[in-house]
């Protein structure tokens, strides 16, 4: 949501801003470490490596379509899911914007914490765009669980008007930046200092007015914040745009501590005391993911394998760095475990499809009960999987069916008809051009035209700007009911 290309157009920080800013300060400053005294503190952006988290992850997709490249790499933090879930889903909003929009051939998005201690996580999104870059910040507040914008580091809205005035004076007397031709979000330089003020309570940060206050400031220069270890907040610049010169600017706001809101005061204290520990939440707690409301996410299904073929369509999904969901049958999970196994290996879901393909609108109570329980079992020894949904076979079910199944009975609103036609192009245009966000598509990996398919497939709505996630991943916000059947994203059926 605050990746809006127009309105931070112009605004480029430049390659790896930061390490190049940190390089030519003391040697100790990049990583963190003991600094020997208040005059020796640098004051440039402080990152940390964060590697040393228990469990932290790297996770990384890459797309490559009509011309243009994308490569995000995103930080997965055990316990922190939704931070994990907020600097991905800011990094796929970004995506497809760049892979819709015009101009540009390659995209590279990274992320380096900013601190990582006590109970604070923060990180500085790059987005690298053929050799210009934007940066951004998101942090996380471990006793509330959620990921926040840069402005809750903030005191509310005077503190944040105060700090970009006090930006704009740095830029105006150091770097000779006249006041008509100041970075986005930026007011006129104030010429006052700042001065502590006794009388301003630092606010507890309320999470849903910081997110408005930050969409209502979207593409404010300010997105690029964060500390230097003197805790001093720190603004960072492209090349050009804070005076001239080649290299990137990073403006330490004096005394800014008198700015920051409860949540900013305890970001500053974990930046300066770096403590190489982090308290999150339990790593068993919510699964991170993609904000669905954010990004055009796509659930692909595929029914009635494990087959011949799905190990050559696991090939093309990894290719794409697409997740998928496989509906598969007890009988041919017992078959062949090992192809159910590294299906789920590969970070698809495994749901249900019934033992042998039997219509369950046809069958008594106690036989679906047992069908189910014993595909279900099936793929628990073949995986180690407790599976979360069903689907019926011919999405054939009734009010016998769903008093006694389980789980939720997940159905489709595209359906590829591929066993009908057994065509692989017209399996790829139905599939590409009825998807729409929030979309759940059948195929059926069985036959082999639908896997000569898939490329197409992910590559076509790649670049419609899709986002291919499982089912799970697709509801994640949503407490699915068992028997109770959905058909898409937002839509019972
Ligand atoms: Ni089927």
């Amino acid at each position: 949501m605050f990746w809006n290309p127009s309105s931070t157009k112009g605004r480029f920080i430049g390659i790896f801003a930061a390490s190049l800013a940190l390089a030519a300060l003391p040697a100790c400053s990049a990583l963190g470490g003991p600094f020997g005294g208040e005059a020796d503190l640098p004051p440039g952006l402080r990152t940390v490596d964060a590697a040393w988290i228990e469990g932290l992850s790297t996770g990384e997709r890459t797309v490559s379509v009509d011309g243009k490249s994308v490569t995000s790499r995103y930080p997965q933090v055990p316990g922190a899911a939704d931070f994990t879930t907020e600097v991905r889903t800011a990094m796929a909003e970004r995506e497809t914007a760049f892979l819709t929009g015009d101009g540009g051939t390659s995209l590279e998005q990274e992320a380096k914490f900013l601190v990582a201690s006590g109970g604070v996580l923060g990180a500085r999104i790059t987005a690298r765009t053929d050799g210009a870059v934007e940066g951004t910040s998101r942090w996380y507040d471990a006793g509330s669980g959620e990921a926040l914008p840069w402005t809750a580091l903030l005191n509310g809205d005077e503190a944040i008007d105060e700090l970009g005035a006090q930006v704009s004076r740095v830029l105006r007397d150091e770097h000779g930046v006249a006041p008509n031709a100041l970075p986005p979000g930026l007011p006129a330089p104030a010429s006052r200092g700042l001065a502590a003020d006794d009388s301003v309570e630092p606010a507890l940060v309320d999470p849903e007015a910081a997110w408005q206050s930050a969409a209502d400031r979207e593409g404010s220069a300010l997105e690029d914040i964060g500390f230097n270890a003197a805790g001093e907040l720190v603004v960072s610049f492209s090349p050009g745009e804070a005076g001239e010169g080649e290299e990137d600017v990073q403006v330490p706001v004096p005394d800014s501590e008198v700015l920051l809101s409860r949540f900013g005061r305890s970001a500053r204290t974990a930046v300066m005391e770096d403590a190489r520990s982090v308290d999150l939440g339990p790593a068993d707690g919510p699964v991170a993911g993609l904000d669905c409301d954010r990004v055009p996410c796509v659930a692909l299904t595929f029914d009635d394998g494990p087959g011949e073929d799905t190990g050559l369509l696991l090939e093309h999904l990894d290719e794409y760095s697409a997740k998928a969901t496989f509906y598969v049958l007890g009988s041919l999970t017992e078959s062949s475990p090992e192809t159910v196994r590294s299906t789920a290996e590969a970070g698809h879901e495994i749901g249900i499809h019934t033992w042998k393909h039997d219509n369950l609108a046809l069958m008594g109570g106690d036989a679906v009960r047992d069908d189910v329980e014993r595909t279900a079992a099936a793929i628990k020894d073949a995986t180690g999987v407790e599976v979360t949904s069903m689907r019926p076979p011919y999405g054939s079910f009734n009010e016998t069916t769903q008093a006694n199944v389980d789980y939720p009975m997940i159905l489709w609103d595209v359906d590829t008809l591929d066993w009908q036609h057994m065509n692989k192009d017209k399996t790829i245009d139905t599939a590409v051009s009825e998807t729409q966000p929030g979309s759940i598509v059948l195929f059926h990996d069985i036959h082999r035209p639908t896997v000569d398919a898939i490329p197409a497939v992910l590559e076509q709505l790649q670049g419609k700007g899709y986002h291919f996630v499982t089912v799970s991943e697709l509801f994640a916000d949503t407490t699915l009911e068992p028997g109770v059947a959905y058909m898409r994203r937002d839509q019972g059926a």
